[in-house]
């Protein structure tokens, strides 16, 4: 099989655009978060609705209106709010016209940031706040674990030195700011703490518990969960005010976005500090409510499912991806992407889609579970669905 890279779009592509309409029409996200979730989460050069308008709304309308007579998949017909705007000629821009926001402000003071975890995210996260000004205290389960945060941010910055964009002086007033410690008693004074460990509801649990005990009352608490309920996290503590999720992407230090989740009892003030702080620190602020995937993974994993699901009907991985990168400008294929991200992570997040939504056709593909099973994890294990070793 061999696809032209226009099919190859309108294959994966369609049907994300199409999803973005119903995450917009079931009132979920603002079309401005919508678009700014995706370019600046995945950095795509437009966000969905955007493309939506430019591609024209009665073309992508049409597209899938044939594809579902074909298919019959519900995710193939076209979004009830699609139709309409496509009847009347109109555009989504018009409909997310006036909703600009006043700029939030620090509710809270905010000097010292902790950071709870040592992997690829939480170093990530401790880079960005140490950046910025902030003193981080970060805690790991061990000294090694602990120079690992060290070593991955002095990287970085080591990059940005032989790129010109830094220099040591700068890469030393960083690495000065960050404190590392393996005991979770050294954030008890933090006026934020970002944890960052394992996504597993009974591990983060007993997190939040220890934080409560530990840190000191009117501290914002975080977690960056992209999938579990943060109104149960929020429960365990006895200050489910000041509970908030803080959703950064991979690589933390470059992508901008921050999905800030608030859930029935986070306050207004921690909403706004948390978003004022995420400015603070160059990344974008979109608002989303305590459900599976919040925007970007509920609109990015079944377009990578989707991929899978080519591969699978006989379509060249490489070829999938330099027909994305082509055609919609995307930076990464779906198999790099899936790659980076680890396909165990992904196959964890399609699994909590389909749970949440009840959507045949986000059952995980076949092919991603066996990569899994096989071990083959992405980058990180040097194969995935390319092999880097
Ligand atoms: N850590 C820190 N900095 C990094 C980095 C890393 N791992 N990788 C790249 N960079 C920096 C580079 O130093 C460079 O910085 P400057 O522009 O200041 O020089 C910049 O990023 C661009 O890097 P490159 O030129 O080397 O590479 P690129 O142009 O190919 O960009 C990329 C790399 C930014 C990762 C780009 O490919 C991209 O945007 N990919 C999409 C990533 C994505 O979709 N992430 C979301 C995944 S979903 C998720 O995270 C949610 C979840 O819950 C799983």
């Amino acid at each position: 099989m061999s696809a032209s890279n226009e099919q190859i779009f309108e294959t994966l592509v369609y049907p994300y655009l199409n999803h973005a309409v119903r995450m917009l029409e079931a009132g979920y996200a603002s079309k401005a978060d919508i678009d700014n979730a995706m370019r600046f989460g995945c950095g795509y050069p437009k966000g969905p609705l955007t493309v939506l308008d430019e591609l024209g709304p009665a073309t992508v309308r049409d597209a899938l209106a044939a594809r579902h007579a074909a298919t019959g998949d519900h995710l193939h017909q076209p979004a009830g709010l699609l139709e309409e705007v496509a009847a009347q000629g109109g555009s989504f821009e018009a409909l997310g016209a006036g909703s600009v926001q006043a700029a939030p402000e620090l509710r809270h003071d905010i000097r010292t940031v902790g950071v709870v975890g040592t992997g690829t995210m939480a170093s990530g996260i401790a880079q960005v706040f140490a950046q910025s000004g902030y003193d981080v205290v970060f805690v790991g389960r061990s000294e090694d674990k602990l120079a690992g945060v060290t070593s991955y941010i002095t990287k970085n910055l080591d990059r940005a030195i032989a790129r010109g964009k830094s220099d040591e002086a700068t890469k030393a007033e960083v690495l000065a700011r960050l404190t590392g410690a393996t005991t979770r008693e050294a954030l008890a004074d933090v006026d934020i703490v970002v944890e960052a460990i394992a996504e597993d509801l009974a591990i983060k649990t007993e997190l939040f518990v220890d934080l409560d005990r530990i840190v000191k009352q009117g501290a914002i608490l975080a977690t960056t969960t992209s999938s579990l309920p943060i109104t149960e996290l929020a429960k365990a503590t006895s200050r489910p005010a000041d509970v908030i999720g803080m959703h950064f992407f991979n690589p933390a230090p470059v992508m901008k976005l921050v999905e800030v989740v608030t859930t029935e009892s986070t306050s207004p003030e921690v909403d706004e500090t948390v978003k004022a702080l995420c400015a603070r620190t160059g990344k974008v602020a979109v608002s989303c409510g305590d459900r599976a995937g919040f925007i970007v993974n509920c609109l990015l994993f079944p377009y990578l499912n989707d991929a899978v699901l080519l591969a699978e009907a006989g379509e060249e991985l490489g070829t999938i991806d330099a027909a994305i990168k082509e055609t919609a400008g995307f930076p990464m294929g779906p198999f790099e992407l899936l790659d980076v991200v680890g396909n165990d992570v992904s196959l964890a997040i399609q699994q909590e889609l389909y749970r949440e939504f009840d959507e045949p056709g986000f059952a995980p593909a076949a092919t991603l579970v066996a990569k899994v099973d096989a071990g083959e994890l992405g980058r990180k294990t040097k194969k995935g669905f390319h092999d880097y070793s």
